[in-house]
């Protein structure tokens, strides 16, 4: 579609609004570089009000994690007939919620590492039962928030009562030894990988996004044979969860190299900022920066028929 006027979501309401902040503001620069009328948009309680006196042609979300990237302000833009970026309702609500996430690939057959969701803070497994290490995660957070690496019986309960502080379902899963990596996928096409070599003890929040907090390969050395599955698994996790416009694919490459990988989650609004991931991949491509926002934003629609 040929769209001028652009409205930016940035901000938001959610845990993750500081580098939604800075996502939103590259994806600005970018798009008023390319030709683009740019309105930037901070996502609060009020963004219908300012979405309507915005009058913009279509939206660019670069919103991270709730009230943004998990279908709600989709579903808002829906009601509203304006045009958005990325992933509907449903692929957004899907892939915010790990637990369903991973039961919705594991039924297409792709694999997820093994775990449980326990009930409560009380819904205690004795820790000398649990198989360590495994990682507690809140259900649907992002950036790392809430999630906690258990290596020894004593951390179980804090990070139990850290996940389930942060969201009302947790997700334990087996910890996965191996190499961090992730593909990103552009409109169905998966455009290559890219290994994350934490210098802090896991990806954390200050790993992913401080300077020089991790060390990136593109693409990921993982072999010819893996990479090719990596890319077929992104694809496929993509379609399973019917994913629309640029998303990202995390995944480990198991220690041994017998074993399959394993995906960890689908972002959906990837991050965007000049450092984020998708866009180095997309580099790697051959698909700089401007090029990248300018095609993502080309393609926004509305997802449901009326
Ligand atoms: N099963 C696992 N095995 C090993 N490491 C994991 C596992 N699950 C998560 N991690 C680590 O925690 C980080 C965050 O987990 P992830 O599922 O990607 O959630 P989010 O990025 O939404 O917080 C990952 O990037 C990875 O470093
Ligand atoms: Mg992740």
């Amino acid at each position: 579609m040929d769209f001028h006027r652009i409205g930016v979501l940035l901000g938001g309401l959610s845990a993750e609004r500081e580098v939604s902040l800075r996502s939103g503001r590259a994806v600005a620069e970018g798009l008023a570089r390319s030709g683009f009328e740019v309105v930037e948009i901070d996502a609060g309680r009020d963004l219908a009000a300012k979405l309507h006196c915005a009058r913009v042609d279509a939206v660019y979300i670069a919103l991270h994690g709730r009230m943004g990237e998990d279908g709600t302000v989709q579903g808002l833009l829906e009601v509203m007939g304006l045009p958005y970026t990325g992933s509907g309702v449903l692929a957004s609500a899907l892939c915010m919620d790990k637990i369903v996430a991973r039961n919705v690939l594991a039924a297409h057959g792709v694999p997820v590492a093994p775990g449980w969701s326990p009930k409560g803070e009380d819904d205690d497994v004795a820790p000398q039962e649990l198989s360590l290490p495994v990682v507690v995660k809140p259900s649907d957070e992002g950036s790392s928030v809430g999630v906690t690496i258990v290596r020894e019986p004593a951390h179980w309960k804090p990070a139990l009562t850290l996940a389930f502080g942060c969201s009302r379902r947790v997700i334990v899963e087996k910890f996965i030894e191996g190499t961090e990596l992730t593909v990103a996928v552009l409109d169905g096409e998966p455009l290559g990988t890219l290994e994350i070599e934490p210098h802090a003890a896991f990806y954390d929040y200050d790993a992913k996004y401080a300077p020089g907090g991790s060390t990136h390969h593109v693409p990921a050395r993982i072999g010819e044979a893996r990479t090719a599955r990596a890319l077929e698994l992104a694809q496929k996790a993509f379609a399973a969860a019917c994913c629309k416009g640029a998303a990202r694919v995390d995944m480990i490459a198991p220690r041994s190299e017998s074993e399959d990988l394993v995906v960890l989650e689908i972002n959906t609004v990837p991050g965007m900022t000049q450092r984020s991931l998708l866009p180095e991949i997309a580099a790697a491509a051959g698909l700089g920066f401007d090029e990248l926002v300018t095609r993502i934003v080309r393609c926004a629609s509305t997802k449901t028929r009326v």
